[in-house]
């Protein structure tokens, strides 16, 4: 033990420091004891869209990016995709165990019995025009629940935060298809407690005047299987969000909303729209090298590829390829496939993405899929978010039960002016505005 220290010499006052290690990490607190002297602030750490930081200790996913390894509370996610519903993962993720029978029977009927929206809120959602994009409904109506339910701002009552994850894991499903259907100027249609979760959701999105919706089983165990695998990502840009807002102790419903803003960016959730556009702007196999090598010439990026932590494949994309072969059983091949199949060879094979260790990622096979379904591009961060919720939820929980949390507040490295005093408006000459 006595050799688990960081050696720091500073070399501005010839001062060493022993910096324990924490579970292979160093404190940035315990830097702060290095000084200059009595009047130095100390030394802070520095590290712009948190490449080398761990925020919080986590025991909810584990993922290995050099090896391509993803696992929720220690359990692979193939096996998960494989042997589980998304309920049972749901409840995995937010709870750290397996739903026993019972507890699943439970489980499953607390969140049927939270899937309807109140009244009001379907009115909030007619508001909207009706080429209004679903994420920015989705974003809206998940902060508007805030106003609903005003008892959830008691974060620190284990009761109240159970409840509320009740309400917002029974209630995404029920908010995505009411925001698909209302750009398509349809009558939204209530939830049907007999149905499982996903096909429920088909329900919600696609009943017509049939009396009783029949979901496609393989359609319906295809898009479980999405949702299974969108759970939860550990401290990507969402889930940070979730906890930073969490942090503040401000209510689940719009810590939720920010983070779905989080990931309606391209650079994170939007991706898998970004994805169905370059397709398509690609057109056919035969172009795919020429956009590849434009790509490389700096025009834009390849999307639904590249990772912050996988440089590897990442395992979620490999079970996703598997289920659109599935789905395509169902629905007849899709023409975006292939192109997508000769895109991801040509990129795999190239020394470019080779040397940066780009490879095709969550978002790059489940937009083909969710487009064969028949969802239009525009909802595809939509159907990321719901099981997402999960996820933010499970991360939120963690944070706001962790002792060594407080509200996040990071430092900054101040690169402005010193000081100056303010000219009167009639002596102010026109400067440079910066920033614009
Ligand atoms: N296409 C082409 N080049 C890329 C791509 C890409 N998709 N991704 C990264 N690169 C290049 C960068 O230009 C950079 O090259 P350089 O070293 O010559 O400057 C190098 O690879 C490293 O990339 P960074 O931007 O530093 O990687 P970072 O970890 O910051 O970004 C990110 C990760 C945002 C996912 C990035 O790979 C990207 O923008 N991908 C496309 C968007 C996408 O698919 N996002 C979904 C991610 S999964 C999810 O959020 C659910």
């Amino acid at each position: 033990m006595e050799n688990e220290f960081l050696n720091i010499t500073d070399k501005r006052t010839k001062a060493t420091y022993d910096v324990p290690f924490f579970k292979g990490a160093v404190r940035a607190m315990d830097l702060r004891k290095i000084k200059t002297g009595p009047d130095d602030f100390g030394v802070m750490s520095y590290d712009p869209a948190f490449l080398n930081t761990a925020s919080c200790q986590s025991a909810i996913t584990f993922i290995d990016g050099d090896k391509g390894i993803l696992r929720y509370r220690g359990y692979p996610i193939d096996q998960l995709a494989d042997k589980c519903t998304f309920l049972e993962v749901a409840y995995l993720v937010l709870f750290g165990e397996l739903p026993t029978h019972s507890e699943l029977k439970d489980w499953t009927d607390k969140i049927t019995h939270h899937t309807m929206l109140h009244e009001t809120s379907k009115k909030f959602l007619e508001g909207f025009r009706y080429d209004a994009h679903p994420m920015g409904m989705f974003i809206s109506t998940v902060a508007a629940l805030s106003t609903v339910y005003p008892e959830a701002r008691n974060v620190l009552d284990p009761e109240s935060r159970k409840l509320q994850i009740y309400r917002l894991i029974g209630k995404v499903p029920t908010i995505a298809a009411y925001c698909y259907r209302h750009s398509l100027g349809y009558p939204y249609v209530y939830p049907d407690n007999e149905l499982s979760y996903a096909e429920n959701f088909m329900n919600m999105l696609w009943k017509m005047v049939e009396p009783k919706y029949q979901a496609n089983p393989a359609l319906a165990r295809a898009l479980d299987i999405l949702f299974i695998l969108h759970a939860d990502h550990e401290q990507n840009c969402s889930a940070n969000v979730m906890r930073s807002v969490g942090s503040s102790q401000a209510d689940p419903f719009v810590a939720t909303a920010a983070a779905a803003a989080g990931l309606s960016g391209p650079l994170h959730g939007g991706a898998n729209e970004e994805v169905l556009k370059m397709l398509d702007e690609i057109g056919s196999k035969d172009r795919v090298k020429e956009y590849v090598d434009g790509v490389k010439a700096g025009h834009g990026k390849l999307m639904g590829f590249g990772h912050r932590i996988y440089k590897n494949y990442d395992p979620r994309a490999r079970i996703i390829k598997w289920a659109a072969e599935r789905v395509f059983e169902v629905t007849g091949r899709n023409t975006r496939l292939d192109i997508a199949l000769e895109l991801e060879r040509i990129a795999l094979e190239d020394e470019y993405f080779i040397k940066r260790k780009l490879y095709p990622n969550v978002d790059f096979y489940s937009g083909i899929i969710y487009q064969a379904m028949g969802f239009k591009p525009e909802i595809f961060t939509v159907l990321f978010a719901i099981p997402r919720t999960a996820g933010w939820l499970a991360q939120w929980q963690e944070m706001i039960q962790d002792p060594e949390q407080k509200i996040a507040r990071p430092r900054q490295i101040y690169t402005g002016y010193v000081v100056r005093d303010v000219v009167p408006l009639e002596k102010r000459e026109v400067a440079a505005v910066k920033g614009t």
